[in-house]
């Protein structure tokens, strides 16, 4: 279908990091309409030429470049301007679309001013079913800033022309819980407190916070990541099992889950790496933190007692994102055979770098012996794609496109994140200073936090 896509931010990271390898491989897929556009905005006083000459140094995939130019226009522009806005309205209706997506690649300071110029411009009208309109991660800073800009938005907009991102749920599997769960009947009956004792939620990265420090630093790794990420993975893997896969199913039971969620002040620990204050734009004297370890109970029949663990940080030993659920012990099992409670079993839902499902369990080890040894049944969801699975954002703008909402968060998720959130962030916790992973590892652990090796 013919298609107006139009990116505000675009000579920023995510446009380039992003959304372009995504909007290539969509057009090489054949998702995108020959006849769509993509309207590049920004404040850069670029030409197109120049526009492709500065991305071409900053996009690090294989795009190719002569293809896309032929979707793209860049647009000069003021977001405080209601001139631009009228403007770019009255270009998109001469160039002849009516199905039009307006990303905001922006931060959230920005959605207000951006939003309303798109109303009063009636760029986007409320109710207009063919345009829609996204905003990025983070949505606001606290809950009373996602509340403020929330509000505002409503005023131009129904809640299904609003698309908020975030990036893990396009993710190959994150949107495969559900399917894991809900799609094999061996679960059924143990996805619960009387057969599992905790699960592992946990996202590490390698890197420090690169150019990001001006964003990062007023924001930190609980707000970054927690808000969002994890404890979207958090919902998936303990919601109940919707009346149907429909998006606002999936998202009420996703909700009340949220919820039913408290956090243990007590078990909360922060950390910084050694470093941070010497990345770009990070005040000198920064307490932000890199590092979080909290962790949460879910105070419904299914949950009590069961401990979820979230741990993120940045420039920590790895890349990996994985949930895991860790199985109980059963002591009529230590009888017959005593080795098998070593090695409880679990299960490992792998995000990232590789994608997959591994169940560890209890065989006989091989040979003689009598031991049992832990053995796994390891599913590799990526190598079974042949590399053709699909990057997240690639997924989330087809999904837009289709404008099919599974995948985009409503808004009482993103209300009740930030609750649970700015009730830790108010708790005023030392940030312990670290150099490697185990650093801050050893000091969970000093502080008799029960939580077994991530
Ligand atoms: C983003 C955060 O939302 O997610 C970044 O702002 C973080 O700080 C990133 O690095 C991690 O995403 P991924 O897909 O690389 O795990």
């Amino acid at each position: 279908m013919k298609q107006a896509i139009v990116i505000f931010g675009s000579t920023g990271n995510l446009m380039y990091k992003k959304l372009i390898p995504a909007l290539d491989k969509l057009i090489k897929k054949e998702h995108l309409d020959e006849s769509s556009k993509i309207y590049c905005i920004a404040r850069k006083d670029f030409s197109l030429k120049d526009y492709i000459a500065d991305a071409k140094k900053q996009v690090t995939e294989e795009v190719n470049w002569e293809k896309l130019v032929t979707f793209l226009e860049y647009i000069v522009f003021d977001v405080n301007d209601i001139n631009d806005y009228l403007l770019l309205k009255n270009k998109i209706k001469a160039d002849g679309y009516t199905d039009l997506s307006i990303y905001l690649a922006v931060p959230p300071n920005l959605f207000p001013i951006i939003a309303k110029g798109v109303s009063e411009s009636k760029l986007i009208s409320k109710g207009e079913s063919e345009k829609r309109i996204v905003f990025e991660k983070p949505f606001g800073e606290n809950l009373n800033s996602a509340k403020k800009i929330n509000r505002e938005l409503w005023k131009y907009f129904d809640e299904k022309q609003i698309y908020r991102i975030d990036h893990y749920l396009g993710k190959e599997m994150i949107q495969n819980i559900l399917v894991v769960r809900f799609a094999n009947v061996v679960f059924n009956h143990i996805w619960n407190n009387s057969t599992i004792s905790s699960v592992s939620i946990l996202s590490k990265e390698k890197e420090g916070v690169m150019s990001r420090g001006g964003y990062y630093d007023k924001i930190g790794a609980l707000k970054d990541m927690l808000q969002s990420h994890l404890l979207q993975m958090a919902s998936l893997i303990a919601m109940d099992k919707p009346t149907s896969l429909d998006s606002e199913a999936i998202k009420d039971e996703k909700v009340k889950v949220l919820k039913d969620m408290i956090f243990s002040e007590k078990d909360l620990i922060v950390g910084q790496y050694k470093g941070y204050l010497e990345a770009e734009k990070v005040a000198k004297d920064s307490n932000t933190e890199t590092f979080v370890y909290a962790k949460a109970y879910i105070e419904n029949d299914t949950w009590k007692g069961v401990p979820f663990h979230f741990l993120s940080g940045k420039k920590l030993d790895e890349k990996l994102s994985e949930i895991i659920i860790h199985f109980k012990d059963d002591s009529a099992l230590k009888a017959y055979f005593p080795s098998a409670t070593k090695h409880q079993n679990k299960l490992i839902i792998r995000v990232a770098p590789k994608e997959g499902v591994q169940f560890q369990l209890n065989v006989k080890e091989p040979g003689l012996g009598e031991q049992t040894i832990p053995a796994s049944l390891d599913y590799c969801h990526s190598c079974d794609a042949l590399k053709n699975n699909p990057e997240s954002y690639e997924k989330l703008l087809l999904e837009l496109l289709n404008k099919n909402r599974t995948l985009f968060t409503r808004w009482d998720e993103i209300e009740t994140t930030w609750n649970l959130v700015d009730e830790l962030k108010s708790k005023d916790k030392k940030v312990h200073q670290y150099e490697t992973y185990q650093d801050m590892i050893k000091i969970i652990k000093s502080k008799g936090v029960d939580f077994y090796d991530f």
